[in-house]
């Protein structure tokens, strides 16, 4: 039987109904902003945000987050919460505030400076400095106490989300060992080689082994775990039950590959007002009888994108053919803006745009579209369907759940998947075009193979990719979560 909303219901109702949930991530789902004076709602550029929205508005529960919007604070009520989603209120959104000087240390510095770059192999160095340390340390202890005000007399699950948190389990069972701690690691996790050089990489080790159940996307980032715990810490790997205790306390470590909500994404691309948006767009930016390639990212430098425009540079020029009958649109926000190595990278996306187009641009017709501003999922839902191939050239990803979405979003099994190997989704999705994203050439290629394949073939390996994504849905990754969690063998 698939896994969906209601089967996650009746799973949570039947077994866990003693249990109250709370989710922890640095990110929250629901940002209030001001539009015109007055107050208004927008999702941040988060799969994970959106995939984990769908979950908690089935289960119900807190999520405790960092506020990011400019009028969070007076969306919330006296106890730093509200409840979302704001049309159909579902679960709790308890924020935190953080000052400049800890989002600096901890966000900034230690998570996106040192955390990322760290687990991330794409030949960006990660940055040690004490202060920053001192800050996430500092940052972990507040999430925690923010925790620790929620859980009352309840049994609770505190569910916590990625590189942000490696010293909150620890704090968390220690203050309260009843708490069914558990963490999903969204980033992969590197080989010991790479991260033996985190001067604090036995204090992380042992953060992260206070959760019951540690979640990677892949048996690969739990390998590389294992072995990096072995070679740091005195621990007793047991790998027949995926394993691993240090001082009477089990950690088990398993693989589970998060997906996002089907039948979320495929409702937006049926949409009449999607179809609208569509006609409208290709009108608007003269798409009419072109082919659309598109990508989709955050700006980060782990996701390829300068490599993904050499690769359209060469496109054009070896297969001069599509040059005003192929248009890319390259979309997503500005990340991390204080960080040097995403300034830098934010000025080579606008060369390399200002290069490509005054190298091919004709009359109307562009090659390339860049638009940095923030959109929404009902906004991105054309984009998706516009897209004869999508794009995704990451050079290290955890997962990359953008492919999944285009994949959800192609309702008329039409578009071609272009994907790195180098991302977990690679793993899955294996209909895609795989590609090497360091090298812009076999990018170029795999850009043409898509476009030239034939109908036949392109309705082929979507229809396989979609069905693979409707089973392995945000709710199968949940219930395989919770069912790993429910057999645990944990005190009272
Ligand atoms: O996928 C990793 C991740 O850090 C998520 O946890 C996060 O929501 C997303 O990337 C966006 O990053 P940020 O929250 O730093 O904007």
């Amino acid at each position: 039987m698939a896994w969906d909303r209601e089967r996650i219901k009746e799973l949570v109702e039947e077994k866990l109904k003693d249990y109250q949930i709370i989710l922890v991530s640095n990110r929250e789902p629901y940002m209030h902003i001001y539009r015109e004076g007055e107050i208004d709602v927008i999702m941040p550029a988060s799969g994970m945000a959106i995939a984990l929205d769908s979950l908690m508005q089935t289960c119900g529960g807190t999520w405790v987050a960092a506020g990011s919007g400019e009028a969070d604070q007076e969306a919330c009520d006296g106890q730093n919460a509200v409840m979302v989603p704001p049309q159909a209120p579902k679960y709790k959104l308890r924020r935190l505030w953080l000052t400049r000087e800890e989002e600096d240390g901890y966000y900034y510095g230690f998570a996106n400076g040192a955390l990322w770059p760290l687990c991330h192999i794409v030949y960006s160095r990660p940055h040690f400095l004490n202060s920053d340390w001192e800050m996430y340390q500092a940052v972990n202890r507040k999430f925690a106490d923010a925790v620790l005000s929620e859980v009352g007399d309840k049994r609770t699950i505190v569910f916590i989300q990625d590189y942000h948190f490696a010293l909150l389990p620890r704090m968390l069972k220690e203050a309260d060992p009843r708490l069914l701690v558990c963490q999903f690691w969204h980033i992969p996790w590197p080989n010991f080689e790479a991260f033996r050089i985190c001067p604090w990489a036995k204090e992380i080790l042992e953060g992260l082994l206070g959760n019951d159940l540690l979640g990677f996307h892949l048996q690969y980032h739990c390998n590389n775990f294992f072995d990096t715990v072995d070679r740091t810490l005195e621990a007793r790997i047991d790998m027949e039950q995926f394993a691993i205790f240090r001082q009477e306390k089990a950690t088990w470590v398993k693989p589970f590959p998060i997906s996002i909500d089907f039948e979320r994404f495929a409702e937006m691309a049926r949409a009449p007002e999607t179809e609208a948006r569509m006609a409208d767009f290709r009108h608007r930016f003269y798409l009419e009888g072109i082919k659309v390639g598109l990508g989709l990212d955050r700006l980060d430098y782990t996701k390829g994108i300068p490599e993904r425009l050499e690769a359209l540079d060469i496109f054009f020029q070896k297969y001069p053919q599509y040059q005003r009958r192929f248009t890319f649109m390259q979309l997503g926000p500005q990340s991390r803006v204080h960080i040097p190595e995403y300034k830098a990278l934010n000025a080579r996306v606008d060369s390399l745009e200002e290069e490509i187009n005054s190298k091919y641009r004709t009359g109307r017709w562009k090659p390339l579209l860049v638009h940095k501003g923030h959109l929404s999922h009902e906004e991105i839902a054309p984009f998706y369907r516009l897209a004869d191939v999508m794009v995704v050239s990451s050079l290290h990803d955890g997962m990359n759940l953008v492919a999944k979405e285009y994949a959800a979003s192609r309702v008329d099994n039409d578009g071609a998947l272009v994907l790195s190997s180098f991302t977990g989704a690679g793993r899955e999705l294996s209909c895609a075009y795989a590609i090497n994203p360091y090298h812009p050439e076999d990018i170029a290629d795999a850009i043409f193979q898509a476009l030239e394949a034939s109908p036949q073939e392109r309705a082929g390996r979507m229809r396989a990719m979609r069905s693979w994504v409707q089973e392995h849905n945000i709710y199968y990754w949940a219930g395989r979560y919770l069912r790993a969690l429910m057999h645990l063998p944990v005190e009272d």
